[in-house]
């Protein structure tokens, strides 16, 4: 008879027979940032910080003595400052450009990673600009926002972001930031590129702790439909004659398929956004006593890198972290 289960008999066998194993090198911490100068617990994310520009430094410099190689920062805009063109977007003197050359200053082998749509300064709530079709429907102009986006991440370039993230969705802004970076000579600047980004529920507590919901509308006509899998590979395969460095797929915990189907369209890394939802599903079960939050949360990240996933971006970077390196 065959025995698979020798293979699991001691812990000493099992760690030689394991496949796949998790390091805080693997992690990716998103970051909340707004102009305030205190760091504010973010209601709708227990457990996290909207963090003023020196919060921000310190808890990054604290995920960095961790292991975690990289921090994507997203920022809370005031809302005097959004516009239907979001064009606080691309101001030098911006909230962002601000925390990228703080934390590039203290922190220089942090790799910083920005997020590269209109939706944190667009008075509608959209990542693009939003106009009318001839019926009064809402629409989401493409090129328009295109040209924006690529001056959003020359301004992000100029303070010294390594890698650029666009997270809008919208057609061809892979090509054209390239174009636009390199036109600068920010040929060593990186695009990571949200290149299977589902129109998901589960994004609703971050648009909470941004204040970015749409005012109208939804995301549909620029996410993509969770129904879909093909239509990541077509993605993938844009992406990287784009000029793509990396590719992402989230929310990964719902999307494992995609994860390995994009791992095998492409020789690019992977990196697979467990997003603001899954971590509220995780941390709320925890809370109530239903979870084992350490397991639980381990589990959920090993199956995202199991899937294919080289980089995972989640809000449990520091503490995953910290439980792995005891
Ligand atoms: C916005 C953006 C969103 C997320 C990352 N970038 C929200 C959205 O598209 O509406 C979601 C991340 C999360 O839920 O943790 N471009």
């Amino acid at each position: 008879m065959l025995r698979p289960r020798r293979n699991r008999r001691t812990p000493a066998i099992r760690s030689m027979v394991r496949e796949t194993t998790l390091s805080p090198a693997d992690f990716i911490l998103p970051m909340f940032l707004h102009e305030d100068a205190a760091d504010t617990p973010i209601h709708s994310m227990p457990g996290l910080n909207r963090w003023s520009l020196e919060g921000l430094v310190r808890e990054a410099g604290e995920a960095h003595a961790l292991g975690i190689p990289a921090v994507v920062i997203f920022p809370k805009i005031e809302e005097s400052l959004k516009s239907p063109d979001g064009a606080e977007c691309h101001n030098d003197a911006g909230l962002v450009p601000r925390a990228i050359r703080a934390l590039k200053t203290t922190h220089p082998s942090l790799c910083v990673i920005t997020d590269v749509a209109l939706d944190p300064y667009s008075s509608e709530g959209h990542d693009g600009i939003v106009c009318r079709d001839a019926s009064g429907g809402l629409a989401i102009l493409n090129d328009e926002t295109v040209e924006i986006l690529c001056q959003q991440a020359l301004c992000h370039a100029r303070a010294g972001a390594d890698i650029i993230a666009p997270s809008d969705m919208m057609d061809g802004r892979v090509g054209a930031i390239r174009a636009a970076l390199d036109s600068e000579d920010f040929t060593g600047v990186s695009i990571l590129s949200h290149t299977a980004k589902y129109a998901s529920a589960f994004y609703g507590p971050f648009r909470g702790a941004l204040d970015s919901s749409p005012k109208e509308g939804d995301k549909k006509t620029y996410q993509m439909d969770p129904a879909n899998v093909r239509e990541a590979v077509r993605e993938t395969l844009l992406d990287e004659a784009e000029g793509a460095d990396m590719l992402m797929v989230k929310p990964a915990g719902l999307c494992l398929d995609v994860i390995a189907r994009v791992r095998e369209t492409s020789t690019l890394p992977v990196a697979a956004y467990q997003v603001s939802g899954e971590y509220l599903m995780l941390k709320s079960a925890a809370a109530a006593g239903w979870l084992d939050e350490r397991a639980a949360v381990l589990e959920s990240l090993l199956a995202i890198k199991r899937a294919g996933a080289s980089m995972i971006l989640t809000y449990f970077a520091k503490q995953a972290a910290t439980w792995l390196r005891v």
